[in-house]
């Protein structure tokens, strides 16, 4: 591929056809756009191999049937057009989402039943919640006070979902404390996650991060896998709020930007405020098994 191949800044699968993804578009009359009615999944290619695919195609179908939809294409369809947008753009490092959405109504019914649901894709230049650079120092983590995170009996939060307004809001207030990202607690008190990432505390040695209204993220479980075969014990139970800054350490994990050290929550150091050995550890393992035949799925460019 040369310099002007079409695809470079990514490619999309679209009403069923590949286009360069400054040309994808999608109509106003989706309610995937207009009321929040999808689901969809994010995996990443690295180094020219998705990583942990089938456990995202895996999630995936259970989020679409979790909200009774379901698409003409089977799953080794859906993984032939992700593979496809990938190879077309040439990417080595790339974001690759799937989506699907309740589609457009029809002129007989706007019952969600009646829709034809529809599929999108695109891969597009990976992208990073917290640049490498960033990473070295750490970030600033503020436990979110004038939200809380949308109860998981309104919105199943195992279900990936478009439903971003408390974390989005999340976002402003920790900007206006001087922190760069948010964690919400749920109305008990007990942390749940950030905008695209799920959290983990280093407390004695031991993990901690939260069992309920979470997303339940391909990283946090690749790093729970890694830290039993790292020997480390690890805690999914809640974990309220007000302890967290207690931590030794804390670090988040998402598919974009894989194990992002935390080394301030709500304006007080972890540790002697460097990321920490434990996450470093973890961090240096979770890149390592993007090598690892197990969990990746070379593309054939
Ligand atoms: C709300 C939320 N929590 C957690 C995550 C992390 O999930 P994963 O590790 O599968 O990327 C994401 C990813 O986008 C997310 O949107």
């Amino acid at each position: 591929m040369t310099d002007d191949n079409p695809y470079s800044r990514g490619c999309a699968w679209v009403d069923g056809e590949y286009v360069p993804i400054r040309d994808a578009k999608i109509s106003l009359l989706d309610v995937g756009f207009s009321r929040s009615d999808v689901t969809y999944d994010v995996v990443a290619v690295w180094n020219g191999k998705f990583f942990r695919l089938d456990a995202h195609l895996d999630r995936f179908e259970r989020s679409m049937k979790s909200l009774q939809m379901s698409l003409e294409l089977d799953r080794e369809q859906m993984a032939a057009i992700l593979t496809e947008c990938v190879r077309k753009s040439a990417l080595r490092e790339s974001y690759v989402e799937m989506i699907s959405t309740r589609g457009r109504p029809s002129r007989e019914s706007r019952s969600p039943w009646s829709f034809q649901n529809l599929f999108y894709a695109y891969a597009i230049p990976y992208i990073w919640i917290v640049e490498p650079d960033k990473q070295e120092t750490g970030s600033h983590l503020i436990i979110a006070q004038d939200t809380v995170r949308i109860p998981t009996s309104s919105v199943d939060p195992t279900v990936k979902n478009f439903h971003w307004g408390d974390l989005t809001r999340g976002a402003f207030e920790a900007r206006e404390r001087g922190g760069s990202v948010v964690v919400l607690p749920d109305l008990d008190g007990n942390l749940t996650e950030g905008p695209g990432f799920n959290i983990f505390l280093v407390a004695d040695g031991q993990l901690y991060t939260p069992d309920a209204g979470v997303l339940e993220g391909i990283t946090r479980r690749t790093i729970l896998d890694l830290a039993t075969e790292h020997g480390l014990t690890a805690h999914v139970a809640p974990i309220p709020a007000a302890d967290a800054g207690r931590a030794d350490e804390a670090f988040m994990t998402s598919t974009a930007g894989g194990v992002m050290p935390v080394t301030m929550i709500d304006g007080r150091p972890l540790g002697d405020g460097t990321p920490g050995p434990f996450t470093m550890q973890l961090r240096q393992a979770y890149w390592d098994a993007h090598d690892d035949p197990r969990w990746t799925t070379p593309i054939d460019y």
